[in-house]
């Protein structure tokens, strides 16, 4: 039977602007008429009819209407002539997963359904996400497409009538139009297992995981929080490196998580962290909904910024079989991030990057062989082996460091802060604030820091004085394609280097969330309190943006 396609009128609705990572609203939103309709037929069109006789990647991460969407997004690129999807079983796949499988299957790119660590379920958030063909989230002038064609779309085209079951693996062939399509439902695991084993050494890790080289068992905890890494987790831990079922933990994909905010922080990740404190583990990981972010915390707790984090591993990158194989060239942060791997970088003689808040800025980075490893302070990191962050591949590499130099994560810590200095870092998040008083506060800020009588100012709070030496919106230029990213961002950097950080998120669905960065170098004073260390900056950046006074609040949502 060849099946019809049938094209149906719209109208555009408004906001369907992509932001940090991909259009993310609450639930209902995009079950609203035609309203995912519109935004899968516009990404397809973004191509300007590229994406016919090509292949797609989908897939999400388990959360409530991704079965809905994929199932939406095959009778919309049967109907647009694409001819192949590749399609996790049961609509699954983690971010990292469909940016391995995009590039091994040489598709066209991937479309993704998650809100990365937003909480799920009816009444909470869903996202979807564009990747290209390297398998990285679109970059700024494709999501600018996308959007502006959101905002004029009078019709798309759909294929009504074409059913596809998401639970059975292998390829389902159709005819649309008299041209060939398929579906191929995969394993989600399978592919990204495979990579990862190419990237480690996993006999070595075994060894390790399992205790043949310490004489008992590494003690795990491994949290997925409900989110999509369950059977990844299972895949790799379990069955390949050996430990026991007892290290693991939330390892099945729930559509709600569980009424768990997937997202691997201090906050949301608070059970791990107290079983962990409270218990006799060696290393505690936790993952974020979709899988890309990480936390990762040594005994009794010890927690490790994702700055420290990026910094050691870069450290002892060529103790991993890949980066050993292939070279290291560069290294790259985002903005906010603290600039512990800008040491690493200089002591190796290697170059360093700073680019705005987003995987997307990487891309460019990677693909023209000029960054192999890079993180972000938001529990991002990642290396060129994949074009989004990963949170599993930072978990082994951990693992990796800890095999290698047989040290407890706080060792390493203290090793690294002694040979480096240490730089403290926090971030303030103020959640679901109201958006205009924001706005306010961020043109104000603006206003005040560019004024040149600002520059050389003096702030003092906690028995501290800090100078001003550098503020501005932060603007980047990509060192490859010379696009120019302006507004990323307020900072104020001080004479001693210590930075404040300030700009709203472009993840949140609702209202505005402001972001607070304080970043403050010391290479002696390595073992403080970074709370009590950054208290004087943060009061100060309080009085200059004037936060509880535009916010109504007196206290963040969330400290990192
Ligand atoms: C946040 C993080 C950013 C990360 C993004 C996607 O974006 O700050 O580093 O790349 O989520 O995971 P924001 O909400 O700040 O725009
Ligand atoms: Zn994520």
């Amino acid at each position: 039977m060849s099946l019809v396609v049938k094209s149906v009128s719209t109208k555009p609705y408004d906001g369907q602007k992509p932001g940090t990572s991909g259009l993310r609203k609450k639930v209902k939103a995009f079950q609203a008429e035609n309203y995912t309709e519109n935004f899968i037929q516009c990404i397809l069109d973004s191509s300007e009819g590229a994406v016919a006789g090509s292949s797609l990647v989908v897939g999400g991460d388990g959360r409530f209407f991704c079965k809905k969407a994929a199932e939406i997004i095959v009778r919309i690129c049967a109907a647009n002539g694409v001819s192949k999807l590749y399609i996790g079983k049961d609509a699954i796949l983690s971010t990292p997963a469909v940016s391995s499988l995009i590039r091994h299957n040489k598709a066209y790119g991937g479309i993704l359904l998650t809100a990365s660590h937003n909480p799920g379920g009816p009444d909470n958030d869903f996202g979807i996400k564009f990747n290209c063909e390297n398998g990285g989230p679109a970059p700024d002038n494709v999501t600018n497409k996308i959007y502006k064609l959101s905002t004029k779309i009078v019709q798309y085209k759909i294929v009504e009538g074409l059913e596809i079951d998401l639970t059975k693996l292998g390829v389902n062939s159709y005819s649309v139009n008299g041209m060939p399509f398929s579906v191929e439902i995969i394993d989600p695991v399978a592919d990204y297992v495979c990579l990862m084993k190419e990237i480690f050494d996993f006999d070595c890790l075994k060894v390790f995981v399992s205790g043949k080289k310490i004489g008992s068992p590494l003690k795990l905890r491994i949290d997925s929080l409900n989110g999509v890494t369950g059977p990844y987790v299972n895949e790799i831990f379990l069955n390949c490196l050996g430990a026991t079922p007892d290290n693991v933990v939330h390892t099945t994909p729930l559509e709600d998580f569980g009424g768990l905010h997937p997202d691997p922080n201090l906050t949301y990740a608070a059970d791990l962290v107290e079983t962990v404190k409270n218990g006799d583990y060696d290393l505690g990981a936790a993952f974020d909904g979709d899988g890309d972010r990480n936390m990762i915390i040594g005994r009794n707790s010890f927690f490790v910024t994702p700055s420290d984090s990026l910094a050691i591993i870069a450290h002892y990158l060529e103790c991993i079989p890949y980066f050993k194989r292939n070279g290291v060239t560069g290294f790259a942060r985002s903005m906010p991030t603290a600039a512990a791997v800008d040491l690493v970088a200089s002591k190796q003689n290697k170059e360093c990057f700073e680019v705005p808040t987003g995987w997307k800025y990487f891309g460019n980075l990677m693909d023209a062989g000029l960054l192999c490893l890079c993180g972000e302070e938001s529990f991002g990191t990642g290396s060129n082996h994949i074009r989004e962050k990963d949170g599993i591949w930072a978990c082994l590499a951990w693992l990796s460091v800890m095999e290698h130099t047989g040290k407890g994560v706080e060792e390493i810590l203290k090793q690294h802060w002694a040979t480096y200095g240490r730089n403290y870092f926090t971030r303030y998040d103020y959640e679901e604030c109201p958006l205009e008083p924001c706005n306010e506060m961020m043109a104000t800020l603006e206003k005040t820091i560019t004024e040149p009588s600002f520059i050389g100012k003096e702030y003092s709070s906690g028995g501290k004085t800090y100078k001003t030496k550098i503020a501005d919106n932060f603007s980047y230029t990509d060192p490859v394609d010379q696009s120019v990213s302006t507004k990323q961002g307020l900072r104020i950097v001080f004479e001693d280097g210590s930075r404040i950080v300030m700009r709203l998120s472009g993840t949140g669905s609702s209202g505005a969330t402001v972001r607070l960065y304080i970043d403050s170098y010391e290479k002696d004073n390595v073992l403080g309190f970074a709370s009590q260390m950054l208290e004087p900056l943060i009061q100060i950046a309080l009085e200059i943006s004037q936060l509880p006074q535009f916010t109504g609040r007196d206290a963040p949502t969330v400290i990192t």
